[in-house]
């Protein structure tokens, strides 16, 4: 989604907005652009598609000394994904960057129309830097301007903006939408996301919203909660493999080993909560968005069945305007890698003025989710670059498991054995996700016979049907093919009017798990003609083809055996079709508009 950068210092600007704007990449974007001042001349190339289009824009162009830059990568919401529409926009003397959405921008534009402004584009946006400059006219100082813009505009939003009237300076303001601010001696950098900063800056600090002013090289000293900036530069290397999510398939057994550390013992589970963490709790809701709404369905089916706890999950933007009912001996679980998708977030804030116990199982550590949670379990899966999430999804399952058996235990509602039991297979469900490379072979070859049809089925049962539901979103995420995942018991009550030879089924078959059920329900499908992939560690007659995984003792292990054998399957039919597999079209990586 979108994504900002801005810079104040002497260094050649163009290069760290475009270093910038690269490491914000995987998150998708359609359009980008720069704004430099430099010797009072403001400087703006805007273009559509890739980053490479715009470095090809601007690559006669340099700023040398002192001088203010603001760049930004734009996910389309208002208006199309043209030259135009891509930010930065600009009035006569000024340049602003936005994320999020003003949503009173139409009054404001009709204003502004009437005293005699010109818009240029469709965005939201522009109207923001026209305000500003009409704001001018009549206040003293460009910092008053500023503030009285800020003040007249609803939604969300993280921005920036620079001025001929003030070039020294970089203003701001967030409400919603991330920003940070980071300290290299006298240079100040600004980020939507701490990824661009990651090796540049010695401290950062994250804004809150509501925070807006400006920076300049004298005033950065007085910024509070500056923190020291953690973290390593990622690897921008694909290691031989052909995509990032392919290389974040691979990576999954050794991350899962990072997701557990710790928190297994010899002798039980162990978080890091308070002991009294589960004390009054009786229930439990979860809410996320995508793929980790997923790993939150199957959560629900292991919290139930092990922890004995009643579970709600819910979709972050139904659950934010439903007037939902909240108990106080309830705990609030957030699902999120990213850590900024914004329905999460705002769901999360609700629970929290409700003063219940909320809990964030996130993968980016500052992020505005577990900043806002008063609990946080981080998944240490590593940044994950492929717009598919899939070592994210992996290391939320794991993590969801281990926290229904910590609340089992720490409830007395199971055994020591049980608890033995449980661990066995955990360590060896981490091992079940060591891709095989033949069934990868297999999964390659196979793919070509999946190109076509009308639509694809997943059907599982159980926590099964959770993954069902991952595995079409994987397939439709990159190949753009139509897929659903659907419970195995409920395709006779619609879904099953569409059978046919072009109707795809992938059927998850697990031994250890209610498998005659499902079996019957392949079975059905299968009558009707429907085209038959089944997944699976027993041969089945009912199939067209069968994906055959290891032997393996227990429902979670086939679980996340066949988690591997969906996401290859999706990888291969995208890659056939000649997809941009880590950046599909019209997705983002994190979503933080509403
Ligand atoms: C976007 C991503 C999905 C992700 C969802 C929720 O749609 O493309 O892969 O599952 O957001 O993101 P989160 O960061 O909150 O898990």
């Amino acid at each position: 989604m979108c994504g900002i950068i801005g810079y104040i210092g002497n260094r050649e600007k163009k290069e760290i907005l475009l270093d910038g704007l690269k490491e914000l990449e995987y998150r998708g974007y359609d359009s980008a652009g720069i704004s430099i001042l430099s010797n009072n001349e403001l400087f703006t190339f805007k273009t559509t598609g890739k980053l490479i289009n715009l470095e090809t824009k601007c690559k006669d162009f340099t700023s040398n000394g002192f001088g203010i830059a603001i760049g930004h990568t734009r996910w389309a919401t208002h208006g199309k994904a043209t030259e135009i529409n891509a930010h930065p926009h600009s009035s006569e003397e000024s340049s602003i960057v936005h994320n999020g959405i003003i949503e009173n921008y139409l009054e404001i534009k009709n204003e502004l129309e009437n005293k005699g402004w010109t818009f240029l584009s469709q965005t939201d946006t522009e109207v923001i830097v026209h305000l500003f400059e009409e704001n001018l006219k009549s206040v003293e100082n460009p910092l008053s301007a500023f503030k009285k813009t800020i003040d007249r505009l609803n939604g969300s939003y993280a921005i920036l903006l620079i001025t001929k009237k003030a070039p020294d300076r970089i203003f701001y303001a967030k409400n919603g939408s991330p920003l940070l601010i980071g300290i290299n001696g006298d240079e100040v950098f600004f980020a939507s996301s701490s990824t661009p900063l990651i090796g540049l800056v010695k401290e950062v600090c994250y804004l809150e919203d509501g925070d807006n002013g400006y920076i300049n090289k004298d005033n950065f000293k007085t910024l509070k909660n500056v923190q020291p900036m953690n973290g390593e530069k990622i690897s921008s290397q694909k290691d031989g493999y052909r995509y990032f999510m392919e290389k974040e398939i691979y990576e999954q057994h050794r991350i899962l080993q990072d997701t557990i550390r710790g928190r297994i013992l010899n002798d039980g589970i162990s978080l890091e909560l308070p002991s009294n963490f589960i004390d009054n709790i009786n229930r439990i809701t979860i809410c996320a968005c995508g793929t980790s709404y997923h790993a939150g369905l199957s959560a629900k089916y292991l919290f139930e069945r092990e922890a004995k706890i009643k579970t709600n999950v819910i979709i972050a933007s139904e659950f934010r305007y439903s007037n939902p009912i909240m108990e106080k001996d309830e705990l609030f679980i957030v699902i999120s890698q990213s850590g900024e998708t914004a329905d999460t977030l705002e769901a999360l804030k609700l629970a929290n003025k409700n003063n219940l116990k909320t809990l964030a199982i996130c993968n980016v550590e500052n992020s505005s989710i577990v900043r806002e949670a008063k609990y946080s379990l981080l998944t240490r899966a590593g940044i994950e670059k492929g717009v598919a999430s899939t070592k994210a999804f992996s290391s939320q399952v794991m993590l969801l498991w281990i926290l229904g058996i910590y609340i089992a235990q720490n409830k007395n509602n199971i055994s020591k054995d049980s608890i033995q039991k449980q661990i066995k297979n955990m360590y060896n469900s981490l091992k079940a996700t060591k891709v095989n490379t033949k069934i990868h072979d297999r999964l390659k070859k196979l793919s070509k016979r999946y190109l076509h049809g009308h639509g694809f089925f997943f059907i599982g049962r159980d926590v099964f049907y959770p993954l069902a539901l991952e595995g079409a979103l994987k397939l439709k995420e990159i190949s753009y093919l139509h897929a659903e995942g659907y419970p195995g018991g409920e395709m006779k009550h619609g879904p099953i009017a569409l059978a046919d030879s072009e109707l795809f089924c992938v059927s998850l078959m697990p031994k250890h798990l209610l498998y005659e059920k499902i079996k019957n329900n392949t079975e059905e499908l299968s009558t009707r003609d429907a085209t038959i992939c089944v997944i699976s560690q027993e041969c089945s007659d009912v199939a067209d083809d069968v994906v055959l995984i290891d032997k393996y003792e227990s429902y979670m292990e086939e679980f996340f055996a066949m988690m591997i054998v969906v996401q290859i399957l999706a990888l291969e039919i995208a890659i056939r079709l000649g997809n941009d597999v880590d950046m599909p079209r019209n997705l983002a990586k994190s979503v933080t508009v509403e």
